[in-house]
């Protein structure tokens, strides 16, 4: 890894380091304990996932208790979520959430069968409306219906999908949103690819470095990046705040 031309090992800082995973493990076991309501069928939703052939790309759970209490604070009525794939994201949304409905976009008609079936266990099916088709397309379809009213505002939204296209969705989401509403962009940080000139290349690191410019030169939002470590090593998620 290369920062204004000063090498640096990336061994310390990609590689998995137990002890973030032992602090995850330790506080999920004290803050989410197992005996917790939707404790069972979020281990469901990954265990069948996994059964299906699904990737092991979701989110981890400090991540989407995390995501579930921000909608618990704003109080959000109406969510969104790019990249459902098991929907292990959107049942911490809904399960933690009784009045919040969510939206989710999924490309891949396998991952989002899955989805509908862990969705359908966790007993939330009734509010998360799960849309299949590619982000661009079913996003100005979903916009159209807020702005003639059928849809509430967005109060929240997590973009986890194809990274190219991270600015394209978030350009179109905040116009979707009520005033105060948070935006999330995962796998900004990348193990620090976020910053090291010989990935400038990579489509994650581009996606994530045009939407961190681009939301820094935009008067509708505000935004700030957080680096985060855990069970899924290194990495970080840009949070946007509409003005
Ligand atoms: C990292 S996974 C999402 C994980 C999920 N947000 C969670 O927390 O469990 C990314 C998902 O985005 C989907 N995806 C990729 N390109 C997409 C596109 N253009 N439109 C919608 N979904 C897409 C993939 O099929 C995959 O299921």
């Amino acid at each position: 890894m290369s920062v204004n031309g000063v090498a640096f090992t990336t061994s310390d800082m990609y590689v998995q380091h137990p002890v973030w995973t032992a602090v995850d493990a330790y506080t999920i076991s004290n803050l989410h304990p197992p005996s917790r309501p939707n404790s069972a069928t979020l281990i469901h939703a990954l265990k069948n996932s996994r059964d299906q052939g699904l990737p092991d790309i979701a989110s981890y759970p400090v991540i989407g208790k995390f995501f579930a209490l921000q909608c618990r604070a704003l109080r959000v009525k109406h969510a969104l979520e790019l990249g459902t794939l098991g929907g292990y994201t959107s049942i911490w949304l809904a399960s933690e959430n009784p009045g919040l409905h969510v939206t989710t976009i999924e490309v891949n008609p396998h991952h989002r069968n899955v989805a509908q079936q862990n969705l359908e266990h966790a007993g939330v099916a009734d509010r998360v409306d799960s849309r299949l088709g590619a982000g661009l397309d079913v996003l100005p379809r979903l916009g159209k219906e807020i702005a003639a009213g059928e849809k509430p505002r967005l109060g929240f939204a997590y973009i986890d999908a194809d990274k190219n296209n991270n600015w394209n969705y978030l350009d179109q989401l905040i116009d979707m949103c009520e005033p105060g509403a948070v935006i999330f962009v995962d796998n900004i940080v990348a193990g620090g690819g976020l910053v090291d000139e010989a990935q400038l290349g990579d489509v994650m690191v581009s996606g994530a470095r045009e939407v961190v410019e681009k939301v820094g030169k935009d008067g509708r939002v505000e935004g700030m990046v957080l680096q985060t470590v855990g069970e899924k090593s290194y990495d970080g998620i840009l949070m946007v705040v509409v003005n």
